[in-house]
């Protein structure tokens, strides 16, 4: 159903894994199962002015990484983007590129606004939004599971964790799409740059108003709580609200269009699913592993060191692939297999480690929500069109979708 050309091992010393069209349109399958039994720690070569970085595949190598936040720190950049364009500005202010103390201290401000008991209006919420898009594309007959279903979930969550007020939504889900831009192959990086200020500028403003104000929402507990004694400034409560956009909206969209369309083509899982043979705590865990849709994470070398005998040194890139490590044999029996029923299935999906996604349990709930939505409204559903892949060196899955739904 998604043919992608397949790249044999043999091709690897020719590629450039930071390319977007490479995991957009190839199929790497048999490229990483060698990395991780002949070249675990791989060098990725510089390309022009752009440097080199380690490429780590295997789950253990992935899983060490993640947990040594002090040999390998996100300050320099966490994704290859900015690991690869010399850092990111919102270094030791924004949360997932925070490390040390200061990190344990804000994330811990956060989590408190991400704990299940803090959660249970947001996940309510995220139901009724689920059963309400299917519905009306049930209504409709056919429509884009991306855009008209999947799109309108994460997004409003998010606008509920910070009380967005419904009279913006519109406009933050425009500036979104624009910003992240992946979707579309006409827009230029100057609209991204735009759309990404705008939506800084949004929340700095939402944030001015919150001050005073006794909400409950996130924005008023960043804007009324300290680290270290000091009140967080208008530019990481800005950064933060933001980080929540670009790590919970796309990733958990993705997870589902890739849900719809691991079911589309494993039939039987679908059945299985709905007739009630497959747990949907586990379908969950099985859907999130199968979709990966974080490629990666990125770290820099502090230190020299070594991973898995192989020498790295300070200020290095260390590359570690969750598509990988969450394909490892030694770890999943045949990974690559779909079974809602796998356990234990101790997928890299959300990372590892002190940097573990804050979202995690969010984003559990929303995909629960759409497997149990479809489960119960959706008699039969087929491909109306052809899906088109994400173009990113990052985010793993569908844009498009369109789909026949009964
Ligand atoms: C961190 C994946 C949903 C917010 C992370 C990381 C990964 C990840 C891999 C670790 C990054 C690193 O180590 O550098 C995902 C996936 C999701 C998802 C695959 C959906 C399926 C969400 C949601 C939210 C969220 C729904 C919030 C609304 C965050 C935040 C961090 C994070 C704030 C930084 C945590 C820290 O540095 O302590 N996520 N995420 N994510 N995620 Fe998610």
């Amino acid at each position: 159903m998604t043919t992608r050309r397949k790249v044999s091992p043999e091709e690897l010393d020719g590629l450039d894994l930071a390319d977007p069209k490479l995991h957009a349109e190839c199929d790497l399958t048999d490229a990483w199962r060698h990395l991780r039994q002949h070249r675990p720690v791989y060098w990725n070569p510089e390309t022009g002015e752009t440097p080199g970085f380690w490429v780590l595949s295997r789950y253990a190598d992935v899983a060490s990484v993640y947990r040594d936040s002090a040999r390998f720190i996100s300050e320099g950049g966490n994704v290859l983007e900015t690991l690869l364009a010399g850092g990111d500005s919102a270094a030791g202010k924004m949360l997932a590129i925070t490390d040390g103390p200061r990190h344990g201290d804000l994330r811990k401000l956060l989590m408190r606004a991400f704990s299940p008991r803090a959660l249970v209006p947001i996940v309510a919420s995220v139901r009724r939004t689920v059963n309400r898009l299917l519905r009306q594309a049930l209504e409709q007959g056919t429509c884009d599971f991306a855009a008209d279903v999947a799109a309108g979930i994460p997004l409003g969550a998010i606008c509920d964790l910070l009380g967005v007020p419904d009279s913006d939504r519109a406009h933050v889900l425009a500036l979104t799409s624009s910003a992240l831009g992946s979707e579309h192959a006409d827009a230029t990086a100057a609209d991204a740059w735009t759309a990404k200020s705008e939506i800084l500028l949004y929340f700095a403003d939402l944030a001015r108003q919150r001050r005073d104000t006794g909400h409950s929402d996130v924005i008023s507990l960043l804007t009324t709580s300290e680290v270290d004694g000091v009140p967080l400034d208008d530019d990481e409560i800005m950064l933060n609200c933001y980080s929540l956009i670009l790590g919970g909206d796309e990733t958990a969209r993705l997870s589902m269009v890739g849900a719809v369309l691991a079911l589309l083509e494993h039939p039987d899982q679908w059945q299985a699913l709905k007739r009630g043979e497959a747990d949907l705590d586990r379908a969950v865990e099985e859907m999130l592993r199968w979709t990966t849709p974080a490629l990666h994470s990125g770290r820099t070398a502090t230190t020299d060191t070594e991973i898995a005998g192989q020498p790295v040194r300070a200020g290095d890139i260390v590359t570690v692939w969750n598509i990988s490590a969450n394909r490892d044999e030694q770890v999943f029996c045949d990974p690559t297999e779909l079974r809602l029923d796998r356990t234990p299935n101790k997928h890299l999906t959300f990372a590892y480690g002190p940097h573990f996604c804050l979202g995690a349990y969010l984003a559990r709930a929303e995909i629960a929500a759409v497997l149990s939505g479809l489960r119960e409204l959706v008699a039969d559903m087929t491909l109306a069109g052809p899906s088109r892949p994400i173009y990113s060196n990052f985010l793993n899955g569908m844009s498009t979708l369109p789909l026949t739904l009964r």
